[in-house]
Parts: C-alpha cells; sequence; structure tokens
C-alpha cells in the first residue's frame, strides 16, 4: 500500500491535462483528490473517469474549509496544475515543502500568465519548471526544470503544444523524485 506521504490533492481550474499526466502516475504515486476553482473545468471529467473523489471550490475561497478537507482526505502533498488563483501565505506556510507548481517558462523569466507567448514573441529562451510554492506568486526552489529547443521552422501552436508536451513529463518524473528523495 503507498504511504500516506504520497496521497496527492491536485488544485486545477481547467483542461487538467497536467492532472491527467499525474493520474498516469498512479501506479506509484495517489492521486486522492482533485480541487477545482470551478465546475465547468474539463479536469474534473477526467478526474472522476478515473474514480478520483473531487471537490468544488465556493467563491470566494474558504481556505479554513478546504484545509479541513484535505486533512479529512489525509492528503499530504499538493500539487497546483494549471490552478487559477492566488493561494494566500497562510494556507502556503501550512503547506510548506509539500505543495508544487507548474509553470511553463523558466523561472524566474516570465511568471504569471501568457508566458509562452511572451518569451516567444521576445525571442527568449522556452521551457517548463516545476518548483516547491512558498508565498510569491511561481517562485521557490526547483524540483525540475527543462528547456524546449525547437526547430527554426515551428510556429507558436507547435511551440505550445511542445511545451505542454514537456509540462506532462516534468510533472510526472516530478511526483516521482518527490517519492524517492521523501521532499
Ligand atoms: C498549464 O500550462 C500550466 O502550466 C498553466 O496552466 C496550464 C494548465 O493546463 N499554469 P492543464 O489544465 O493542466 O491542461
Amino acid at each position: 500500500m503507498l504511504r500516506a506521504r504520497n496521497r496527492w490533492a491536485v488544485f486545477i481550474s481547467g483542461t487538467g491535462s497536467n492532472l491527467n499526466a499525474l493520474i498516469d502516475t498512479r501506479s506509484d504515486v495517489d492521486v486522492a483528490l482533485v480541487v477545482s476553482t470551478t465546475p465547468k473545468a474539463y479536469g474534473l471529467v477526467r478526474a472522476r473517469r478515473a474514480g478520483i473523489p473531487t471537490l468544488i471550490l465556493s467563491n470566494p475561497i474558504d481556505w479554513n474549509a478546504l484545509q479541513d478537507e484535505l486533512v479529512k482526505f489525509n492528503i499530504s502533498r499538493i500539487f497546483l496544475a494549471g490552478f487559477m488563483k492566488i493561494v494566500p501565505k497562510t494556507f502556503v506556510e501550512k503547506w510548506e515543502s509539500r505543495m508544487f507548481n507548474v509553470h511553463p517558462s523558466l523561472l524566474p523569466a516570465f511568471p504569471g500568465l501568457k508566458s509562452i507567448q511572451r518569451a516567444f514573441e521576445e525571442k527568449k529562451p522556452i521551457g517548463v519548471t516545476v518548483h516547491g510554492v512558498i508565498p510569491e506568486m511561481d517562485a521557490g526552489p526547483h524540483v525540475l526544470q527543462r528547456k524546449v529547443v525547437m526547430g527554426e521552422l515551428e510556429n507558436f501552436e507547435a511551440l505550445e503544444f511542445c511545451v505542454h508536451l514537456s509540462e506532462h513529463r516534468l510533472v510526472r518524473e516530478s511526483v516521482r523524485i518527490c517519492r524517492r528523495e521523501a521532499i
């Protein structure tokens, strides 16, 4: 049986392709709960198909109630996989070293929104980062970071596609690292 330190809650707001990548790791990482900011997130469909319990957050989010639910589900780690809300400092501090985020840029470059587009337009290196979450947005110690190298003829859509594939690989590798190294 998986030890409690592998019980992940995945927080989403949209498509949930990174959630899907995490569901694929279920033989050695337990996705025990999917938390969504919206009932419309397609990621919820993916979670239900995989038989994973889901939780839809109130608006505004009641972070204390969320914390109670996480305790109830015996969650040991959180992965922010396309979660489009700012996580308050008090909540981040509760989950220090146990909450991770995936971001489609070579952080600290291009934090925030439209990162791939901005890096592409400025002709800067493109990539993906998985990092531990600290109270500052899109910052914190890196678990893994990888460049996405493009051929000269590639267009933006092709680039975006490659970045997302790279994200999926990186989130899978990251949860395995967390498990192996008991991060
Ligand atoms: C990903 O690119 C993630 O890095 C960003 O939002 C996107 C979410 O995609 N923060 P998905 O919902 O996992 O498909």
